[in-house]
């Protein structure tokens, strides 16, 4: 049981922000299946035109109008303007939100604008922290995508700056605001799993997609991409589309696996056990199959050791990544306890309990005459040996989101405004945002070095 908590109601209310969650019982089957609706109420969602909240994006590609999309659903939030590298892209800004916005190849024109408010950060890796920086240094807010960082060094320029200006800066990880992940939380601190023992995270794939091989499009050339741009600080090589398409799979841009997938998962987890992160890592893998350029491997396999703290127990991390996965791909995401397992998603929680067995069964009995096994069981029932009384009948429990639930990337970037409109702190601040950047980013540095890695969770430091 963590420390200084009791178990507590299963089915309580809580609150993020100004929303609350409603989780309405009904029995599914037995008492051994049991489900649970969960809800959110979004009682502030009315804003005057006072509060609206004008924003620009940088990098309006796949996640770029993602985040946008979502972000334009929070009430009283406006799309001013838009920066991208590549022409096509800002054809298709205008197509999707209308010719009435700015575009621009140049991201200081928006950090420029007086009218702009905030700004989403949905470039590749390697612009985060300039682009962060010089935003926060011109008055904006930042949403930054994750992970916050492609260096560890990068991390505390960030945070430096965020102390000194005080500007709201948000990074992107948004499973981790999301419904799913917030009742997950509510039921660790009230110990449905007991005392954590591992966290068994896995994504496998099976297209060329999933693998990062993105579609390039025939009108590219040096006329409608700024290569020379994109570069930025990475070093100078010679004009090549698929490293500007599929930046993801070249060390000088992107982050690999680790940073592009295992940092959610680090977010969730960290949030999830209020956690600050490992402090050693050791990784293995390759690359097995996408040999297209590429110098990311397409399989990884990570192993955390997490330190003890007043929040947790020591426990390992076990991170899986194939891009090869000939079974058709899937994903999971487990924490697993002494008294139970939960596999948390963003629109549901599933708690597996089952009873500890202390009594023999009939695997080892097998060696005994009948009259000494016979001894034994009245030996073991002489002990009574307690059946653990539970909150939760031993079984399976599912808390799904309600249809109605606007989901994680919402309530990210409701969080992210509601911290701009009230001047009040946002989920995922840069020292998270380092945290879980931090951690995932041991996966490389030990990848590369062929060697476990050690990290200090609290200073954010390689050791
Ligand atoms: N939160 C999530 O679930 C999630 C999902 C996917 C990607 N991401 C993150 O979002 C970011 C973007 O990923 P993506 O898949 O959208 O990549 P993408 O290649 O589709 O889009 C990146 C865009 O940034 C533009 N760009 C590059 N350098 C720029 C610069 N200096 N100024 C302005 N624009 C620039 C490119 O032209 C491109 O259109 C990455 O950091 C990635 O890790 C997050």
């Amino acid at each position: 049981m963590n420390k200084g908590k009791t178990r507590r109601s299963f089915l309580k209310k809580a609150t993020l922000g100004s929303a609350a969650i409603t989780s309405a019982p009904y029995i599914f089957a037995s008492s051994y299946q049991q489900k649970f609706m969960l809800s959110r109420d979004y009682r502030d969602e009315i804003f005057s035109s006072n509060d609206q909240v004008n924003i620009g994006l940088i990098g309006s590609g796949i996640q770029g109008i993602y985040d946008t999309t979502a972000a334009l659903k929070v009430a009283g939030v406006k799309l001013v303007a838009v920066c991208d590298l590549y022409t096509g892209r800002l054809d298709r800004a205008k197509e999707l939100w209308g010719g009435s916005i700015a575009v621009t190849r140049d991201y200081r024109e928006l950090l420029d604008r007086k009218d702009i408010d905030a700004v989403i950060v949905a470039t590749p890796d390697h612009w985060h922290k300039k682009i962060t920086i010089d935003a926060m240094k011109a008055g904006k807010a930042v949403y930054c995508e994750k992970p916050m960082v492609q260096q560890f060094n990068e991390g505390h320029e960030i945070i430096n700056v965020q102390n000194e200006t005080g500007m709201v800066c948000q990074v992107g990880s948004q499973g981790m605001s999301s419904l799913g992940n917030e009742n997950a939380k509510q039921l660790y601190e009230d110990g449905a799993i007991g005392e954590i023992v591992m966290l068994d995270f896995y994504n496998d794939r099976y297209s060329a997609e999933g693998a990062w091989q993105y579609p390039i499009p025939p009108d590219a050339d040096p006329s409608t991409v700024d290569f020379d741009t994109f570069l930025g600080n990475a070093p100078k090589v010679p004009y090549e589309l698929k490293r500007f398409f599929r930046w993801r799979n070249y060390q000088d841009y992107g982050t690999g696996v680790a940073g592009d997938l295992f940092v959610h998962a680090f977010s969730t987890l960290n949030h999830v056990i209020g956690s600050h992160g490992p402090n050693r890592a050791l990784a293995t893998g390759g690359l097995r199959y996408w040999k297209d350029g590429r110098d990311v491997p397409d399989v990884s396999i990570t192993l955390y050791d997490y330190p003890k703290t007043d929040s947790h127990a020591a426990f390992n991390a076990a991170f899986r990544i194939n891009f090869i996965a000939g079974n058709g791909g899937g994903g999971g995401f487990k924490l697993i306890g002494t008294e139970g397992e939960m596999q948390v998603g963003q629109n549901s929680v599933k708690v597996i309990r089952s009873k500890l067995g202390m009594v023999p069964g009939g695997y080892s009995m097998i060696a005994y005459t009948e009259a000494t096994q016979e001894k034994i069981r009245q030996g073991y029932a002489a002990q009574k040996l307690e059946t653990r009384a539970s909150a939760l009948n031993v079984g399976n429990t599912t808390w799904e989101a309600s249809k109605d639930y606007k989901g994680g990337h919402y309530d990210h970037f409701y969080n992210f405004f509601q911290s701009i409109r009230n001047k009040k702190s946002v989920i995922q601040d840069p020292t998270f945002g380092l945290r879980a950047a931090g951690a995932a980013l041991l996966a490389n540095e030990s990848y590369y070095q062929k060697k476990p890695v050690h990290w200090d969770p609290d200073t954010m430091k390689l050791l």
